[in-house]
């Protein structure tokens, strides 16, 4: 329950389109994207830019490949002013990409806008006024007729200041400010009037710009109005018609993407959704979106992190970690059941297939991510994350049963220290549990021997503290050395063995065998691994055995009951 009965507000209408196509069509290609990081975004900052971070700003948003981009309010502020005259004086705009900025409808605003950007090559004016009800009525108390006049003279006056500078090839955007709060006819009305009043042709469109500018119902009311107005325009083929949606309600991405399938042909939003409020759009996921339904967005962000750290520091807001594409934990899987599936997708996924590795929409190297942080372990964490981070850090890849032995390990570390386990600690933990048992038996080496068709072995080890030299013989290396350790009164079984080669890779050192062996004691009853390493496989096996001897809790003969190969025991 809030505060107040939710009476205290009312369902945003539904829109009057009964035969709505967009819900039928998919995106087929991108759209042409603006970004307004630069005006939009600055404007919502605690501290808004600088010149040096708006330069190292647009800059990047170049290298990212947008050809439209808002750069400045310039009749709001002497730096933003003074950041365009920069941009054009000192020739840091791309042949190939188009500056824009924002005026007011209002005469004295748009006069030194437009002295903003003498010289420049070509140059989209954005002219907006509020046109909804409240506005109308509460906040400016004009008439439907005077509030299109605003706009019309608005634009008639960029036309003649246009006319004046013609070494700039002009393009006007018009933007119906809280246009999903207003009527649509009353929309249709002054884009219209706008679009007559600029003399647009198919070879020369206006851009007309339809703004959540607070965003007030689900995605789809947002489509209606965008299909409604696709259609009623009444010269289309002269209109861009451009989206620009806020994230009041958490859905600036889906009313962008819902709005494209209605009809609009081009976006404006900012990098990882900057901007009034809850923030403008995020093209940075809008355009990941499209790559991962198979369509080139046409802006680059195959080094992600690389942008997110410039926009943070432009911004100087933090970027979430949990962000679409780009947090520091969204590669990052930390449930067991996740991490198996991950792992399990990764062993299958061939480099040139189609993408399907289960819980990663995308592949993390796209956008220049590596594998690295996708499995990390905590409390939540299973065999399969334990397991993947053993085998990527350590080349050690363990059998299905003892990841499950292990996994206990780690969880009971987990719960005792809480927080996150790294991949060192999780290796000093397989160390200590099986490579470093020195109690109460210790290999130290061990020589085979032909006798007959047998195995035999000879095989030094300390037991309870004191060195001994014991013989068996057996089937093989390993059931030879079962039967030594039987010699000394020390029964075990061996339960199943597995070998794998592994790289030299960090402290496992110059082990090349890994020897995994499940024991069990005399009876059969209780059953644990072991694990051996080693340059040779052999003395991997039989120090396999002898750690698992070792972890199965073997008490130690009696003095005197163990049967001795006395003559070579060795104090
Ligand atoms: O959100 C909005 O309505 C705007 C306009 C100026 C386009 O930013
Ligand atoms: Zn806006």
């Amino acid at each position: 329950m809030l505060k107040h009965p939710a009476s205290k507000y009312r369902p945003f209408p539904p829109v009057n389109l009964a035969d709505r196509q967009w819900p039928n069509r998919t995106i087929t290609q991108p759209p042409i994207w603006m970004s307004t990081d630069l005006r939009d975004g600055n404007q919502s900052l605690f501290e808004p830019m600088n010149a040096e971070r708006k330069m190292r700003m647009f800059h990047m948003l170049c290298e990212i490949g947008f050809k439209e981009i808002e750069v400045a309010f310039p009749s709001a502020s002497e730096t933003d002013f003074n950041f365009v005259r920069g941009l054009i004086e000192g020739g840091h705009i791309p042949e190939d990409v188009t500056i824009e900025v924002l005026t007011q409808a209002r005469e004295h605003l748009i006069r030194r806008t437009m002295e903003s950007l003498k010289g420049a090559r070509r140059a989209i004016v954005h002219v907006y006024n509020p046109i909804s009800k409240p506005f109308r009525e509460t906040v400016f108390r004009m008439s439907k007729a005077e509030v299109v006049d605003m706009a019309v003279s608005a634009v008639k006056l960029v036309r003649q200041l246009a006319d004046q500078q013609p070494e700039t090839q002009w393009v006007l955007e018009y933007s119906p400010e809280t246009f999903t709060a207003a009527e649509l006819d009353f929309s249709l009305e002054i884009c219209d009037a706008v679009t007559e009043a600029w003399g647009a042709t198919p070879d020369n469109k206006v851009i007309l710009n339809l703004p959540t500018t607070v965003e007030l119902a689900t995605p789809n009311v947002y489509a209606d109005q965008i299909e409604w107005m696709h259609r009623q325009l009444a010269r289309r083929d002269s209109v861009i018609l451009s989206l620009h949606t806020h994230n009041d309600r958490g859905t600036a991405v889906a009313s962008a993407e819902l709005g494209l399938m209605a009809g609009a042909d081009r976006v404006e939003g900012c990098l990882f959704g900057n901007g009034e409020r809850t923030g403008n759009v995020d093209i940075v996921t809008l355009a990941m979106n499209l790559y991962t339904q198979g369509i080139d967005p046409g802006l680059d962000f195959s080094d992600i992190d690389a942008v997110a750290r410039t926009v943070e520091y432009c911004n100087q807001l933090p970027i979430h970690p949990r962000h679409p594409y780009v947090g520091d934990l969204v590669f990052t899987a930390f449930s067991g059941s996740h991490q198996d599936a991950i792992k399990k997708g990764f062993a299958v996924q061939q480099s040139d297939a189609l993408w399907s590795v289960p819980y990663l929409p995308v592949d993390p190297k796209d956008v220049g991510r590596n594998y690295d942080s996708v499995i990390r372990v905590n409390s939540q964490s299973g065999k399969g994350g334990i397991a993947y981070l053993l085998e990527t850090e350590y080349g050690i890849v363990m059998p299905r049963r003892l990841q499950v032995e292990f996994s206990g390990v780690v969880q009971k570390h987990a719960d005792s220290h809480g927080g996150e386990i790294s991949a060192a600690e999780i290796w000093q933990l397989f160390s200590a549990t099986y490579l470093d048992t020195v109690a109460p038996v210790r290999y130290r080496e061990h020589h085979l021997f032909e006798h007959g068709a047998a195995q035999g072995i000879r095989l030094n080890v300390d037991i309870g503290g004191i060195s001994h030299l014991l013989t068996g013989e057996g089937n093989g290396p390993i059931d030879a050395a079962v039967h030594a350790l039987q010699s000394a009164g020390i029964y075990v079984q061996v339960r199943s063995y597995e070998e794998r080669s592994m790289g030299a890779s960090g402290e496992a050192g110059d082990a090349r065998a890994c020897a995994f062996m499940e024991i069990a004691d005399a009876e059969g009853s209780t059953g644990c691994y072991g694990v051996g390493m080693d340059a040779n496989i052999v003395t991997a096996s039989i120090k396999a055995l002898v750690s698992g001897t070792n972890r199965i809790g073997v008490t130690l003969p009696k003095t005197g009951a163990i049967a001795w190969d006395g003559a070579s025991a060795v104090a």
